[in-house]
């Protein structure tokens, strides 16, 4: 795993921007896998504005979400439907139709969408490049700690961890719904390249064991050692706990001579 340890949450947005930037120039009709959450925002305003500066079209690109919240509209504010339009989509040239999300609404067989969404994924080509933020209880994507590290899309119930660390997103009166679709572990094993972002220390545990615990369903994201193309981008709080960082420093300063 590529870890590259930055000075700031700029820094770490920046880092992921240039990573993102760089794929759809070599690509422009690349497929992307893209995460909601706190920690991709900055990211998406640093590619908000590469748009706006004419440095970078999305008119060809096709995403695909990891997560969505069962049974929430995608008019819903909390909806992730509503981060990604809001955050990125509708700031772009992205063609809407082209931007998928696991969205699983009343009516609906949750296994049909699952298998729906998975059958669309395949038929994009997969996932170029995958984004990804961890929670603090190592979860990537909803595949909550127990998740098999084979799993693929399908509804998920959310932990008492995850619904409180999400609670701050809902009003108190607001319904916060306890499941979610989400592409499984197995899936986001299958994307191209990753790049996974993690800032604060409350994400140091988490990006301890992700990078160097056991590969182990009680942290999903430490699947990510598996895979031959990750990069990890942190700041220095999530840092804190990283066993090897100088060793992970020196190999960024290295890898800048080659
Ligand atoms: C979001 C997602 C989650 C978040 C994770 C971190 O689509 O899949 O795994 O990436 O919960 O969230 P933040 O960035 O809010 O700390």
């Amino acid at each position: 795993m590529r870890v590259i340890i930055t000075g700031s949450a700029e820094q770490l947005a920046e880092a992921g921007c240039q990573i993102v930037a760089r794929q759809l120039q070599q690509k422009p009709h690349s497929v992307l896998g893209l995460a909601t959450g706190s920690t991709p925002i900055m990211l998406y305003q640093q590619l908000v504005n590469l748009h706006r500066q004419g440095k970078l079209s999305f008119k060809d690109v096709t995403s695909f979400n990891l997560d969505e919240y069962y049974l929430l509209e995608g008019t819903h504010p909390q909806s992730y439907r509503y981060f990604m339009n809001e955050y990125l989509f509708n700031a772009v040239d992205i063609d809407l139709a082209s931007t998928h999300l696991p969205a699983c609404l009343a009516g609906e067989d949750p296994q049909q969408s699952a298998v729906g969404y998975e059958l669309a994924i395949q038929a994009a080509g997969g996932i170029d490049l995958q984004i990804l933020g961890i929670g603090a209880n190592g979860h990537i994507g909803f595949n909550e700690p127990g998740s098999s590290l084979a799993s693929r899309t399908r509804l998920k119930t959310l932990t008492a961890k995850t619904l409180a660390d999400n609670s701050r997103m809902f009003r108190p009166d607001e319904y916060q719904p306890d499941l979610a679709m989400t592409m499984g572990v197995g899936t986001i094993l299958e994307a191209k390249q990753i790049v996974i972002l993690a800032s604060g220390a409350q994400k140091a545990d988490a990006v301890q064991h992700m990078v160097l615990g056991a590969v182990s369903a009680r942290c999903p994201a430490s699947a990510l050692q598996l895979h031959p193309n990750v990069t990890l981008i942190i700041d220095e709080p999530a840092a804190a706990k990283l066993d090897h960082a100088d060793y992970f420093r020196q190999a960024e300063r290295k890898a800048q001579t080659l």
